[in-house]
């Protein structure tokens, strides 16, 4: 970026002042380096003002005609790289409104008529996070399709499934990753539901009160597809709450990966050796020939606490403005746009990591018949021939500290140990005993049964096409 010195006329507040503004002050104020993304939707915003001006009468058709010319070649320069933007004129509203002078003369001058930077910023970064979130809903929707390309594969292979890290009963690994599908559902949702507050328009606002000029927001919404225009000026320009629902959707949605990835971490390690990340998804270390280590999901672990921490700036950020706007609104967009950055490159890596992952089904098979993850198989066995569930609970607990004793599973007692405990047990037991007749007794929606994977399989397949 460029840094030549513009004489203070040419700035487009500059007639007050009596000395200019000193250099780190202006470097400490711009915004340019990192609001030059919003370009392209501050150019649409910008066409739809200078429509409905005209259309109102209150610029000439003929300076629309110039501003849509010239606001098209500036939009082309941004596009193919050739665009000067200089720091002296602080963000991307007043470097395109000075190239547009630059071109069009007066006409340019005539764009900001009825319009401040503060209804313009707040419309550019909702027009920009409006297509952001429509992107992250696509890239929710291709890492669900992941899940279930996966889970089908697994509709009935076992693992242990825990709690406190201890291995409780047994699941099905379709069903485990299936859980990942349910919540990135709601991830979804909090995303289409923060994009109807998002789909506002600020525009008409001006500074803060609104403007003496015939204006027509309604159109500029319209033009802009906004469902609606922001119905208080105040609020309008200094209201960053979509912002902050964006950046509380992602850090939720971050936080899934990261729980996903854990359990990645902790599977694809050889202590359990469940899973093998391809290789293309993990490094090696410089000094330990024989390490595959798992970066991407530890990466992604990582990157859920920097996208936490921009949530918690922008909520400290616009916790003590009074209304309406103030120049602290400018540091909402490094932090959002990180956020959808950081969001949007982990839904997509997250995806093809999937579609690489190895199950050693006999790894999660034997892991699963390790803890007496049947014990309440059994425990249900005997309540169903009559036994009240407590006294079966206690019933199991002895059976299972003899087990513990001789170093063996419960269904590798033999019948007449297992009487010891209760004379209801019969040689039936060893068919709810097996990790099969296990899973596959959890036959109800929500349950583990691979007939109810597949279901939800099923289900969840609908709800994306
Ligand atoms: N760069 C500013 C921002 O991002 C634009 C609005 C400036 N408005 C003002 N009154 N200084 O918020």
């Amino acid at each position: 970026m460029s840094n030549n010195s513009l004489d203070n006329k040419q700035k487009s507040w500059s007639g007050r002042f009596s000395e200019p503004v000193a250099e780190l002050v202006k470097k400490y104020t711009a915004s340019v380096s990192f609001d030059k993304r919003l370009a392209e939707f501050d150019i649409q915003g910008s066409l739809a003002h200078a429509h409905m001006l005209g259309q109102q009468g209150i610029i000439s058709k003929n300076d629309v005609a110039a501003i849509e010319k010239g606001l098209a070649e500036i939009l082309a320069e941004i596009q193919a790289g050739t665009f000067e933007w200089l720091l002296d004129l602080e963000d991307v509203h007043l470097n395109i409104e000075k190239r547009l002078t630059d071109k069009i003369g007066d006409a340019g001058k005539r764009l900001h008529t009825g319009r401040s930077r503060n209804d313009q910023v707040a419309t550019d970064v909702r027009l920009w996070l409006r297509a952001t979130a429509d992107d992250v809903l696509v890239g929710i929707k291709n890492l669900q399709l992941s899940i279930l390309d996966l889970a089908e594969q697994h509709a009935d292979t076992i693992m242990p499934g825990f709690t406190h890290l201890q291995v409780a009963q047994p699941v099905t690994f379709g069903h485990h990753l299936m859980a990942y599908f349910e919540m990135l559902k709601r991830d979804a949702a909090r995303f289409v539901d923060c994009r109807k507050r998002i789909n506002y328009l600020p525009l008409g606002a001006a500074a803060l009160a609104g403007t003496s000029y015939p204006i027509d927001r309604d159109m500029v919404a319209k033009t802009l597809d906004f469902d609606g225009v922001c119905e208080n000026s105040l609020d309008a320009v200094s209201d960053r709450d979509f912002a902050i629902e964006f950046s509380a959707a992602s850090a939720i949605l971050m936080t899934h990966l990261s729980r996903f990835s854990e359990e990645l971490i902790l599977w694809s390690s050889p202590r359990f050796a469940f899973i093998d990340i391809a290789d293309r998804f993990c490094t090696g270390s410089s000094i330990m020939p024989q390490k595959k280590n798992p970066d991407v999901p530890e990466l992604v672990r990582g990157k859920t606490g920097r996208v936490n921490g921009h949530l918690v700036a922008l909520l400290t950020l616009m916790k003590g403005q009074p209304l309406a706007y103030n120049k602290d609104n400018q540091e909402d967009k490094e932090p959002l746009f990180d956020t959808a950055d950081t969001v949007l490159v982990t839904l997509a890596i997250y995806a093809d990591m999937l579609r690489g992952i190895a199950v050693n089904k006999t790894n999660m098979r034997q892991a699963a018949l390790e803890g007496f993850a049947t014990a309440t198989d059994l425990a249900d066995y005997l309540v169903k021939k009559g036994m009240p569930f407590r006294d079966a609970h206690e019933v199991v607990a002895l059976a299972v500290k003899h087990g513990v004793q001789l170093g063996c599973d419960l269904a590798d007692l033999p019948l007449s140990d297992l009487q010891k405990f209760s004379i209801m047990i019969n040689d039936d037991v060893y068919q709810v005993l097996t990790l099969e007749g296990s899973v596959a007794s959890r036959n109800h929606i929500g349950g583990t049964a691979p007939t109810q994977v597949k279901l939800a399989i099923a289900r969840a397949r609908k709800l994306l096409s």
